[in-house]
């Protein structure tokens, strides 16, 4: 199978090479990049005024598989991946079972390559049952194939407990990928603690709640010497911790989901569950921090935390609905639309954060363009624009705060290991 992408805008961050040029795709492989490479291929893609990036990897998605596939599955959740752009996605394990044991993560491994459609890379829970008391076997769920570990839906409240893990990790050369919240001090919040909560008379979660244990995960990450990534941040001081571990040498990447750099809680219309996720929209400020910590990058990476629901769980409105929102489908238009575009990222910046950054926050050999690369490949018209339709969604989630929302930026082809697994 050979495909030829021509005149598109090739970003290639391993390079720092922003070019237009035409790039080669054969026997799973990127052969070459250059200008008129001439080539009998199966398929010729004309590119022009698109964008050929690195196929996206996202470090944060729900599949819901096992346990709850009337939410997702993990066939629709890789639709979704690959219509979204997305070549690799890490899967949480907070499944019913939880993702505490080897076997669990074999059913993953081996149901994702059957469907053939992303990468699906599984992250195993901390604690046995996510109950936060006995370290899982994490060097057995490594042989078994997982990517990280993360208790992701909450955090290990026992600090020992998870000190114990981070070392293990550390030994093990696995990233942690830590939901920061301090549990004893939710108490009931189901939005942002301000004068929006006030006025719909709903109980609040305050910023405290995520910064206490973004600090703390950073302390022990400096003792135990684990690669420590702060999952979805929300708050504007968790980009000040992030910029001061760093310069004090501490192994630490941060993320940033796109409903937190593009809403904030002036923008909740009414008593909506799709307005609800887990850390909660915040404040103007808060979201213009974190625009600011992605422009300056200090934050790593854009992750999605696509997390679906089925329509009855979030029509119960703010108090009843439960957490999260789905982001596969949405995230490369809601950066280019309300980060590239503005002026904010350059096109490089977010490859970087979509794709390169990721990769190496993993550890693996993605994200790039590099001649003799696997061709995991994306390839996106920026200037067309469409409202956003969870109608036409992959995903079995149709819970979007962003349906009906006009954007730029379609996703025209995902190519995974040499092949088309998705086409517009
Ligand atoms: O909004 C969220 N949804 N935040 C989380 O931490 C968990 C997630 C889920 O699993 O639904
Ligand atoms: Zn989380
Ligand atoms: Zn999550």
């Amino acid at each position: 199978m050979t495909i030829l992408i021509k005149n598109g805008t090739v970003v290639n961050p391993a390079k720092k090479q922003e070019q237009v040029m035409d790039l080669l795709i054969e026997d799973g492989l990127i052969q070459k990049t250059g200008n008129g490479i001439r080539k009998e291929a199966d398929t010729v893609i004309d590119a022009s005024g698109c964008l050929v990036m690195p196929g996206l990897i996202d470090l944060h998605v729900h599949f819901r598989d096992p346990g709850q596939t009337y939410k997702e599955d993990i066939a629709t959740g890789s639709a979704a991946a690959a219509a979204g752009g997305f070549t690799t996605v890490c899967c949480m394990p907070n499944t019913k079972p939880v993702v505490d044991c080897p076997e669990i993560v074999t059913y993953i491994v081996e149901k994702a390559k059957e469907t053939g459609l992303t990468n699906v890379l599984p992250v195993g829970a901390v604690t046995v049952g996510m109950e936060g008391k006995t370290v899982t076997d994490i060097a057995a769920m490594k042989k078994a194939g997982i990517c990280a570990i993360s208790e992701d839906g909450k955090s290990v409240m026992n600090s020992a407990v998870y000190r114990k893990a981070m070392r293990e990790a550390a030994k093990l050369g696995l990233p942690v990928l830590a939901h920061c919240e301090d549990i004893n001090l939710v108490e009931g919040g189901v939005m942002n603690l301000d004068e929006k909560s006030e006025q719909m008379g709903l109980k609040g979660i305050s910023n405290a709640v995520e910064d206490i244990i973004a600090s703390r995960d950073i302390l022990l990450a400096k003792e135990t010497g684990a690669r420590l990534h702060l999952c979805h941040c929300s708050t504007k001081d968790s980009v000040t911790m992030v910029r001061e571990a760093k310069e004090d040498g501490i192994l630490v990447t941060a993320e940033v989901c796109p409903h937190h750099f593009s809403l904030c809680t002036e923008d909740i219309p009414a008593d909506e569950g799709n307005f609800k996720m887990n850390p909660p929209l915040r404040k103007r400020e808060d979201m213009e921090t974190l625009v600011q910590g992605l422009k300056d990058n200090v934050m790593d990476v854009i992750s999605t935390d696509h997390a679906p629901h089925s329509l009855e769980e979030k029509s119960r409105g703010m108090e009843k609905s439960p957490f999260g929102i789905v982001g596969l489908e949405t995230s490369a238009a809601l950066t280019i639309t309300n980060l590239v575009k503005p002026g904010y990222l350059t096109w490089m910046q977010m490859a970087e954060k979509m794709s390169y950054n990721p990769a190496k926050v993993l550890g693996i050999d993605r994200g790039t363009l590099n001649e003799g690369a696997v061709a995991d490949v994306v390839i996106i018209n920026p200037d067309e624009t469409y409202e956003i339709d969870p109608d036409c969604f992959r995903s079995k989630g149709r819970n979007t705060p962003f349906a009906g929302k006009k954007v730029s930026g379609k996703v025209k082809y995902t190519i995974l290991n040499g092949e088309v697994v998705y086409h517009d």
